[in-house]
């Protein structure tokens, strides 16, 4: 009861925090009116697979919309998600920095007391101060406690769950592996269930508001879109340029299919969910036609590669299968630095802008987006501070065919330290100082392994990664160099920048719960029975 009372006040003295923060901002930030910028779409995907675009991988044949952004836009096929987790590639998104640097080297819990440091500048922030009205839909993870919720990093509107969907129960579990009961709706039930999840049932916000405990899931997606199809409208009538981030819960599991696969034309949980999210990509392109379609840059891509440890519920990493790990065990999809980690859908479309039907193998990364976006709003940069991503708008023009020379994968959980770099690229050389896998659907994981000097591929020849440079050859020795020194400048760059650091402490009253009083804190009426809300 004494921790619920300290919750609420803090949550109070948030709440006045951020009040005075946006007065004081409408006064002294009072920019322009930001006319005649651009408006900015970002679509994330959560744990979609290289090959799970039809575009990308012929064997796809669920995504006739994106496939069709693709007609009409640019498609990389060499673009990179920051990290191979959920948490530090979304706050590289948001930051253009990698984990090393802005502080979030994994993710974030249900207790987790911080988030993305508060002196990291998000990319909302910085189109903020140029006018624009800003929107987060979707899963954020960068913290929900306090001063880290979105309505405090620079979004106006946000919409959405705070963490994965799998990290609380709901009344809709979906397809899990293993799967997942109902939330209990009695304390005699709560035990049930407990591999599962966390006890707390998912919460869904509008602001700061939960409005729904458990969320339903089986009606998300749809709300999603109609909640984005409503900020773009809304936006487009204040004629003030808008910024919309949205962050889907596709193709992360639980799968959870509006209509049940029991229909003999669905082809599995995973395929079906496909096309929902293809489907409600197709939505918001349709929002953006009937608002001014040549005014915006709707950008989509995903967080990570796919779960492989959920099996048949788990995308396709396309051609790039990691065999040098699989050989090993473990997978070498999701929280690795093995292409499949982190190679993931991109394509970006603008009508009139973005030349289409192309296909550009240009080297990016998802922590280009800052920067260009940045760049596109004639925004200028938050001080003391170096990025990792670049400007690439010239790459987006076809004006360009200059990306990195070099990128850099942070560790995900799967070997060595968090956040540390232990895998690069380096043009279509990619260089291992540590590896290992992450768990497989078959249960095995790959022995953490370190190399020195390290093992390097030839994606050119070898996207596999299947078999490394012998060490004898001439073209090993004359990569080799290149490789140490352009991580010996990296590690230099990062030794000298300014690094922010993330809290990671759990305090149980961190955790979003609508009625303490209620088992899993369910907050909505839960039908079974007149006063299953006062239940302790
Ligand atoms: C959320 O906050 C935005 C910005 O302050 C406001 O315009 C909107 O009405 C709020 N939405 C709800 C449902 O409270
Ligand atoms: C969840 O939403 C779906 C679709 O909107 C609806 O059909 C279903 O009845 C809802 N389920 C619960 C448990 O509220
Ligand atoms: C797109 O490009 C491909 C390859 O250059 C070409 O074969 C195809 O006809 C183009 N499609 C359209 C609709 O322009
Ligand atoms: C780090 O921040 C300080 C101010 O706190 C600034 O003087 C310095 O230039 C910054 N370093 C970088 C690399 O931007
Ligand atoms: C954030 O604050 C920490 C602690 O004061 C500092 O070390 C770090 O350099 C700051 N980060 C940035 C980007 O200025």
């Amino acid at each position: 009861m004494e921790m619920l009372f300290l919750k609420m006040l803090l949550l109070f003295a948030g709440c006045f925090t951020g009040l005075f923060y946006h007065l004081s901002h409408l006064c002294t930030g009072g920019k322009r009116a930001g006319q005649n910028k651009p408006n900015f779409i970002i679509i994330l995907a959560d744990d979609i697979g290289w090959g799970d675009l039809g575009a990308n991988w012929a064997e796809t044949k669920d995504t006739p919309n994106l496939d069709q952004l693709a007609l009409e836009g640019m498609r990389f096929v060499d673009f990179h998600s920051a990290a191979s987790t959920c948490s530090p590639s979304r706050a590289s998104l948001l930051t253009g920095r990698l984990g090393i640097r802005n502080g979030v080297t994994h993710n974030f819990a249900v207790t987790s007391a911080g988030g993305l440091p508060l002196n990291e500048t998000t990319l909302a922030e910085v189109l903020k101060d140029e006018g624009y009205i800003t929107g987060v839909i979707g899963k954020w993870h960068l913290g929900h406690s306090g001063l880290y919720h979105p309505n405090y990093r620079g979004f106006d509107y946000y919409f959405g769950i705070p963490y994965s969907h799998d990290m609380g129960c709901t009344d809709t579990p979906g397809y899990n592996l293993p799967p997942c009961p109902a939330c209990p709706r009695h304390s005699a039930a709560a035990s049930h269930g407990r591999d599962c999840y966390t006890k707390v049932a998912l919460p869904l916000f509008e602001n700061f508001t939960i409005v729904q405990q458990p969320v339903n899931l089986t009606g998300l997606a749809a709300e999603y879109a109609e909640k984005a199809t409503q900020f773009i409208q809304r936006a487009s009538a204040s004629r003030r340029p808008f910024f919309l981030y949205l962050a889907l819960a596709h193709m992360h599991v639980p799968l959870e299919i509006t209509q049940p696969p029991s229909h003999a034309s669905i082809p599995g949980p995973y395929r079906a969910s496909l096309r929902e999210m293809d489907a409600l990509v197709g939505q918001i392109k349709d929002a953006v036609h009937g608002s001014g379609k040549e005014n915006t840059l709707l950008w989509f891509t995903g967080d990570n590669g796919p779960w492989a440890e959920k099996c048949e519920l788990s995308g396709s990493v396309g051609p790039f299968s990691g065999e040098w790990q699989k050989q090993r065990g473990g997978s070498a999809a999701k929280r690795t630095t093995w292409e499949g980690g982190h190679r993931v859908p991109a394509l970006a479309y603008w009508a009139g802008r973005i030349p289409a039907n192309v296909t550009s193998t240009v080297l990016l990364s998802t922590m280009d987006i800052f920067l260009t976006l940045a760049s596109l709003a004639k925004a200028s940069l938050p001080p003391n501070r170096r990025f990792d991503g670049s400007d690439m708008s010239e790459v987006l023009f076809g004006k360009s065919h200059q990306g990195h020379k070099t990128l850099f994968h942070p560790n995900s959980g799967a070997a060595g330290k968090d956040g540390e770099i232990k895998a690069l690229r380096l043009a279509h050389y990619k260089a291992f100082y540590t590896t290992g896998g992450a768990k497989a659907c078959d249960g095995s994981i790959g022995p953490e392994e370190h190399h020195q000097p390290p093992l390097i591929f030839n994606l050119a020849r070898d996207r596999e990664e299947q078999v490394p440079l012998d060490t004898q050859t001439s073209e090993y020795q004359v990569v080799l160099p290149a490789i140490t020194g352009a991580l010996a400048d990296f590690l230099q760059d990062i030794a000298t920048d300014n690094i922010s650091t993330a809290d990671y402490s759990h305090d149980p009253a961190a955790t979003p719960c609508c009625n303490p009083q209620h088992v899993v804190c369910r907050c909505q009426a839960c039908g079974c029975s007149p006063d299953c809300n006062r239940e302790l």
